[in-house]
């Protein structure tokens, strides 16, 4: 909990820091990797720190933090801490790079606010970034300890590719050595690290698109210039051996008996399709009702598993909007205005920020309360402060 001390010091100065968060953060992104390039190797996203996404998110979710114990003191924003959690965790974070960021990102912090800030403000602050250090480092030890092992890379062949639609394909993995395998969730993803061209390594996340379990099979969507799914897609065949981290991930079925929602666009169906998956499996006496939006029948990656497992549940039903629609199939973007939904529903939703946040507007409008609105975002997630 924020101290009584700190408090009015966050509140007189949360506007301040909070208009100037960005400036502090791409500083601090600056200051970090002159001081440790290392970690441009395999850990942050060169990609992400070019297009400014990764210095969002980081300042996003510093202001969310700061608002949050200000208007509910005594508690922490739980879904926040624990998104960034599991990606952490996906990556490998350690407790003691927490110091290395603190002192990179108050450097930045003094120099941006030099003409006002105060060791009364800066021990404010200070108080705010360790109740947020202490809070992920907590969640990342637990997700650690759930592990079936603890080892951050493990070596895992390809037993196939296959094409997903267009421009994306599907890696079925198997094991590479003996190393214990930790189960995973519907919904969960892993990290791949490849190692690129120029000789760096860099990790990105993929969902899981069919089986969970101790299954590993993922699907890519090749995007254009990309560095990692560019890889994958021109670099890795049958026989290869890719890097992948133990499954993270907390957009996972959560129980009950209620009728789901299951909305997608583009190759955000891959975490929704294991969710169907699972469900299909264990033959659920729920009400599903998937909704997906693609820009053509061909372009949809998952198409006949996802088509297959509606056909394996009783209750469940799949609605389609093409932008070039074909019969049975709805035009242009989904809207949840055109769906009968049913009462009661939780929605797990996976695309396009744009179209998961009109979506998600709609749903609260039609009555679901947020707390039953679950997301991936297939990126920094710069809704944070939302
Ligand atoms: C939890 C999670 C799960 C994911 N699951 C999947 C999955 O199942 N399948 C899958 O294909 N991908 C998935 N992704 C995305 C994946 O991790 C990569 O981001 C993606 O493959 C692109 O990586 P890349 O290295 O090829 O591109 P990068 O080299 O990272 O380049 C992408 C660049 O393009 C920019 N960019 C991205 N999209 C757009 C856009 N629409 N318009 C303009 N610029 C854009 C970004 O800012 C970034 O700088 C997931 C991501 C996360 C975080
Ligand atoms: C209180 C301290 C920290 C905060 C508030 C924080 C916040 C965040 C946020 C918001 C994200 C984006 C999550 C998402 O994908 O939506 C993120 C990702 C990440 N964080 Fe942290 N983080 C902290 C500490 C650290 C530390 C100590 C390291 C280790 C050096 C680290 C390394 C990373 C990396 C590598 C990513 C993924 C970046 C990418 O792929 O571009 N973070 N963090």
């Amino acid at each position: 909990m924020l101290s009584e001390k700190s408090r009015p010091v966050i509140e007189a100065t949360l506007p301040l820091v909070g208009s100037r968060i960005g400036e502090i953060t791409a500083d601090f992104y600056k200051r970090l990797f002159a001081a440790h390039p290392e970690l441009l190797d395999g850990l942050f996203s060169r990609s992400n720190q070019r297009s400014g996404e990764q210095q969002q998110a980081l300042a996003g979710s510093i202001a969310a933090f700061a608002t949050h114990l200000i208007n509910n003191p005594g508690t922490l924003p739980e879904a926040v801490l624990s998104r960034i959690a599991h990606k952490h965790a996906s990556l490998g974070i350690r407790e003691e790079q927490y110091g290395v960021v603190y002192e990179h990102l108050f450097a930045a912090i003094a120099a941006d606010l030099a003409d006002v800030i105060s060791p009364e403000i800066a021990e404010a602050w200070t108080e705010v970034y360790w109740l947020m250090a202490d809070a992920l480092i907590k969640i990342e030890k637990g997700l650690y300890a759930a592990q079936a092992n603890n080892r951050m890379w493990m070596p895992w062949r390809v037993a196939a590719t296959t094409p997903a639609g267009t421009d994306a394909l599907t890696f079925i993995l198997e094991p590479a050595d003996e190393t214990p395998v930790t189960p995973a969730f519907a919904g969960q993803y892993i990290s791949v690290k490849v190692q690129l061209p120029d000789g760096l390594h860099q990790v990105r996340q993929y969902s899981l698109s069919a089986d969970a379990g101790t299954s590993r099979t993922f699907t890519t969507k090749l995007n254009d210039g990309g560095e990692v799914s560019t890889a994958l897609h021109n670099g890795v065949e049958a026989g290869d051996i890719l890097q992948i981290s133990n499954p993270y991930g907390e957009i996972t079925l959560k129980e009950g008996d209620g009728p789901l929602v299951l909305a997608s666009a583009g190759i955000g169906c891959t975490p929704i399709a294991s969710i169907l998956r699972s469900l299909a499996d264990t033959a659920t006496g729920r009400q599903i009702l998937v909704l997906h939006a693609e820009n053509s029948m061909e372009s949809w990656a998952l198409r006949d598993q996802m088509t297959a497992d509606v056909e394996r549940i009783d209750d469940a039903e799949l609605q389609l909007w093409l932008e070039a629609p074909q019969p049975g199939t709805k035009e242009g973007f989904m809207s949840l205005r055109e769906v009968d939904l049913p009462a009661d529903a939780s929605l797990y939703l996976c695309g396009p920020l744009p179209f998961m946040k009109k979506i998600r507007d709609e749903a609260i409008d039609a009555g679901i309360p947020a707390t039953r609105i679950h997301y991936e975002v297939f990126g920094p997630d710069v809704w944070l402060a939302n």
